[in-house]
C-alpha cells in the first residue's frame, strides 16, 4: 500500500523516537519525508535507514525564523507541502512538588512544546493553502490530558496543544487543512528514563525506566508496552483520505490508560476482595 506516493511531509523531531517512527512509516507509504531536528547526528543516521525519499534540515522549532526557513526550504525543494508532523519536543525538570520548582524551564518547555507546534502549524499552513489543501498531526500527550504533579510546564504545554490543534482546524478548514493531534500514553523511547530519571545514578536508570513502565501497564485497560509504530499507525489516518472528515479532534494511542483505570489494578474492587477475606 504506497497511499502516499507524491505527498510531501516533514517531521519535526524526526531524528529520533516516535519523530522516527512517523517518518519511516510515511516513506513506506511513499511520502517524500523531510526530518526537522537539532540532532544532526541521528538524523544523518536515520537518512541512512530511511532511504532516498527522506531528507535531513536542521531545524529547531524554538526558534519561529527556523521553522520559516524549513518550510520554504521544503516549499522550494519539493514545490509543495502535504503533511506537517509537529512531534518535537522535551520533558522539562520533573520536580515533583511545586513548592520546589523554580520554573526555570518554563520559557524553555514552552517554546519547544507549545510555540513550536503553533508556529509549525501557521508556516506549513502558508504553503498549504496554495496547493489545494494539507493535514496537520500535533503530538501532545497523556500528560495533556490527565493531570499529575511534577513536569508542570510540560502538562500545561501539552494540555495547550490539544486547544491550540482545535483553534486551528476552525481556522484552516476554509483552506481545507485539517488539524488533529494525538496523545501518546507510553511508548518506548528514550525520554521517559530523561525526564524521570533525574537524580538516578546511571548504572540503576534503566532498572529505573523499566519499574515506571511496569507501573503504567499495570495502570492500563490493555496490558501492552505501546511502541513508536502505534503513533505511525495513527498518523497514518490523519494524513490519508480515511481521515477526510475528521478535524479539531484529538485521539489517545495509550492502551487505554486515559479513559480509567482497570480493576486489575486494584483500588475499590481490590479493597473489596480485602475486606471480604
Ligand atoms: N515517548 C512517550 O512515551 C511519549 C508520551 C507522550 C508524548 N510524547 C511526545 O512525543 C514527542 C516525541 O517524543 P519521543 O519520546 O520520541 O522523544 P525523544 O526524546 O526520543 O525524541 C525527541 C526528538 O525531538 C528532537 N528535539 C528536541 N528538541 C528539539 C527542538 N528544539 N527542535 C527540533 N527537534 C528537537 C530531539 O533531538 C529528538 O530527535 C514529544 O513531543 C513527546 O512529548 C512521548
Amino acid at each position: 500500500m504506497t497511499e502516499l506516493t507524491g505527498k510531501v511531509a516533514i517531521v519535526t523531531g524526526g531524528s529520533a523516537g516516535i519523530g522516527l517512527g512517523i517518518a519511516a512509516g510515511l516513506v513506506r507509504e511513499g511520502a517524500r519525508v523531510v526530518i526537522a531536528d537539532i540532532d544532526e547526528v541521528a538524523g544523518k543516521q536515520a537518512l541512512a535507514a530511511l532511504g532516498e525519499n527522506a531528507s535531513f534540515w536542521h531545524t529547531d522549532v524554538a526558534d519561529q525564523q527556523q521553522l520559516r526557513d524549513l518550510v520554504d526550504h521544503v516549499a522550494s525543494t519539493h514545490s509543495r507541502l502535504d503533511i506537517m508532523i509537529n512531534n518535537a519536543g522535551i520533558g522539562g525538570a520533573n520536580h515533583p512538588r511545586l513548592l520546589d520548582d523554580d520554573l526555570s524551564d518554563f520559557h524553555q518547555v514552552m517554546g519547544i512544546d507549545l510555540l513550536g507546534v503553533m508556529a509549525g502549524t501557521r508556516e506549513a499552513a502558508r504553503v498549504m493553502k496554495d496547493n489545494g489543501g494539507g493535514s496537520v498531526v500535533n503530538i501532545s500527550s497523556i500528560g495533556g490530558m490527565n493531570a499529575s504533579s511534577g513536569n508542570w510546564a510540560y502538562h500545561v504545554a501539552k494540555s495547550s496543544v490539544i486547544m491550540f490543534t482545535k483553534c486551528a482546524a476552525i481556522d484552516l478548514g476554509e483552506h481545507n487543512i485539517r488539524v488533529n493531534a494525538i496523545a501518546p500514553g507510553n511508548i518506548e523511547t528514550d525520554i521517559l528514563g530523561r525526564n524521570q530519571g533525574a537524580g538516578v545514578p546511571d548504572e540503576k536508570r534503566a532498572e529505573f525506566t523499566r519499574s515506571i513502565r511496569e507501573f503504567i501497564i499495570s495502570r492500563q485497560p490493555l496490558k501492552l508496552q505501546g511502541k513508536v509504530e502505534d503513533i505511525a499507525q495513527a498518523v497514518l489516518f490523519f494524513v490519508t483520505d480515511r481521515s477526510r472528515y475528521v478535524t479539531g479532534t484529538l485521539m489517545p494511542v495509550d492502551a487505554g490508560l486515559s479513559a480509567g483505570t482497570p480493576r486489575s489494578a486494584g483500588g475499590i474492587e481490590g479493597l473489596r476482595k480485602q475486606a471480604q477475606g
